[in-house]
């Protein structure tokens, strides 16, 4: 794993995004897997100003999202799909078929698991991007979630559900479900990039890197991939700095 530390959360982005830049250069019809949540905010927009900028162009780029809440259409303003449309998709030129995210509202839930399923399983995504949850959970992956899992439904646990609470009303706003990649999608990634910010990822990014590899902790599979690189700012990386 290729962990490297930067001062904050720009000098995180900026870097992050140099290397999905290589990644499109190299690649022009790559197939990326993105997230959503505060993390890659800042990436996104750097993102955006490189697209504007013609550094890169997304023109023949696929993007398979990670997860999506169970109940909440696209234009419900906490959905991941009205997400990206409003931190990212909005601002770029992409074919409208080559953005995927799984449909939170369809009738059959697990249909349209395995239809997501179908779809990942048809691609090979070139560059996944991920945060980390400080429960260890990467998409939705929550601790205990099979590392052979592929795409599923989910139940979210009560610390997930009170981290996205900023982003609701009020705690029973927020979806008991999601729609989520299984472990094993984001395995089967080329090339992985995790992304870390803030003081309160500082105990999981700790585990991610030495504690076991145990469904106990989702992230802390990536330890089996070759080709991982973690991106942290200085407070995420404050507990591994300690053990040094
Ligand atoms: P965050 O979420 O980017 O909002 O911290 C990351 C995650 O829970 O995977």
């Amino acid at each position: 794993m290729n962990i490297i530390q930067c001062n904050d959360s720009k000098e995180v982005a900026l870097l992050s995004y140099r290397i999905f830049k290589e990644q499109l250069i190299k690649k022009p019809n790559s197939t990326l897997g993105l997230a959503t949540g505060s993390t890659p905010i800042l990436l996104y927009n750097e993102l955006i100003k490189g697209s504007q900028l013609n550094e890169i162009s997304f023109k023949k780029v696929n993007i398979f999202n990670l997860d999506e809440y169970v109940g909440l259409n696209s234009e419900h303003k906490n959905s991941y799909a009205f997400f990206m449309k409003e931190y990212l998709l909005n601002f770029i030129e992409i074919e409208d078929n080559h953005f995927h995210i799984p449909n939170g509202t369809a009738c059959d839930l697990i249909e349209e698991c395995h239809r997501y399923n179908n779809l990942l399983s048809s691609t090979k995504i070139d560059l996944q991007l991920l945060g980390l949850g400080e429960n260890g959970h990467i998409g939705f992956n929550e601790p205990n979630t099979s590392f052979e899992s592929t795409t599923h439904l989910v139940e979210l646990t009560e610390n997930t559900r009170k981290n996205n609470s900023i982003y609701f009303k009020s705690i029973n706003d927020i979806p008991t479900h999601a729609i989520t990649m299984g472990i094993s999608n984001i395995i089967n990634a080329t090339k992985i990039l995790l992304l870390a910010i803030g003081e309160n990822k500082a105990e999981a990014v700790y585990n991610l890197i030495n504690g076991p590899i145990d469904v106990k902790f989702p992230g802390s599979i990536l330890r089996n991939h070759p080709d991982v690189t973690i991106i942290l700012d200085k407070e995420a990386a404050t507990l591994i700095n300690k053990v040094k």
